[in-house]
């Protein structure tokens, strides 16, 4: 087989709630740059699908959520236009394990459009849905899954990974964790638990979480002054004064639980009721807002 990466330019997309994935994504990045490739980091919320450059590796990063891929991200996938033979590879991040339930659904998916699935790799970093860690503390959780982000580049390049699926497996799983996923959505709609809130007493109405928040769940309208005929100084005052009536952002519908809200909010405000407290965050909110604004 070619060796892939005579292409020499990567394009990692890659979706991030918490953090981890987009650190494990910059982590591979640095690595394959080391190795002399041009790297581009796409945020999937911010691609259109049809738009990927079919001389360029794709590579593809991700949460599990549910044992499965986050919708946004099966969606974005199930998007892909057709292509010939471009060479993909996938990375998940686990707070546990996804049980194989990750590498298949999406493999199907990809070699359907005509993708070739030349290596998948599961990383394990602090889970964020009940926020803890499995075995170390999250510090070092975090500097290992650095280490072994630059471990896949290698094996990347030397050609020497793999991204197998378990036929029957793979294909009943895959519609079990989406049902599972859907029901974790669902109940965060109506009956508000998993759902991250914003604590009234602690918001400071800033608006981080809306801006960062990847589908636009969080509304902070209210915080708009509208009228056209004031100013900018009358703008200010306005919207000083709504800043103190003005309820704490909820999140809508089109909430999909990825907790990006709860790790950007620089007041630990926005609370997810199933994780420990303070929330888990991989990096203070300062330098993850700065990492999300910058790839
Ligand atoms: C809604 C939701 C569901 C999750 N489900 C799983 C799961 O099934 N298995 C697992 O190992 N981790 C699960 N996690 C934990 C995350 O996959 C893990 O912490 C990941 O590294 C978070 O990456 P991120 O910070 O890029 O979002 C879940 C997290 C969320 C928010
Ligand atoms: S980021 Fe935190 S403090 Fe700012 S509006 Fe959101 S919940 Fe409130
Ligand atoms: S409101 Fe929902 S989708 Fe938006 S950042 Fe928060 S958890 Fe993610």
């Amino acid at each position: 087989m070619p060796n892939i990466f005579d292409r020499r330019v990567v394009h990692l997309y890659w979706f991030s709630g918490s953090g981890n994935t987009l650190i494990a994504a910059l982590a591979l990045a640095e690595r394959l740059r080391e190795r002399g490739l041009t790297v581009e980091l796409r945020a999937i919320e911010k691609r259109d699908p049809c738009e990927i450059d079919p001389d360029a590796v794709f590579g593809i990063l991700f949460p599990t959520h549910c044992f499965s891929i986050p919708e946004i991200v099966r969606q974005f996938a199930e998007r892909l236009p057709q292509v010939n033979r471009v060479p993909a590879f996938m990375l998940n991040t686990v707070g546990g394990t996804s049980c194989g339930g990750v590498r298949g659904i999406l493999k199907r998916i990809l070699s359907d459009k005509g993708f070739l699935c030349v290596g998948a790799k599961e990383l394990l970093m602090p889970d964020s849905f009940f926020s803890f860690t499995l075995g170390w503390s999250a510090e070092s959780c975090v500097l290992g899954a650095k280490r072994r982000a630059h471990i896949f580049a290698d094996k990347l390049i030397a050609g020497q990974t793999r991204w197998r699926r378990i036929p029957v497996f793979s294909d009943v799983w895959g519609t079990l964790t989406k049902w599972v996923y859907s029901w974790v959505r669902y109940s965060s709609v109506r009956y508000r638990y998993p759902k991250p809130v914003a604590k009234s007493k602690r918001c400071t109405r800033c608006g981080i979480c809306a801006k960062y928040c990847p589908v636009g769940a969080l509304s902070m309208a209210s915080l708009e002054p509208t009228n056209p005929e004031w100013d900018e100084n009358d703008r200010k005052n306005v919207r000083r004064k709504m800043q103190t009536l003005a309820l704490p952002p909820e999140s809508n519908s089109l909430c999909v639980v990825c907790l990006r809200c709860v790790a950007v909010c620089p007041q630990n405000a926005m609370l997810f009721r199933m994780a420990a407290r303070p929330p888990y965050r991989p990096e203070p909110q300062k330098e993850l807002q700065q990492k999300y604004n910058e790839n």
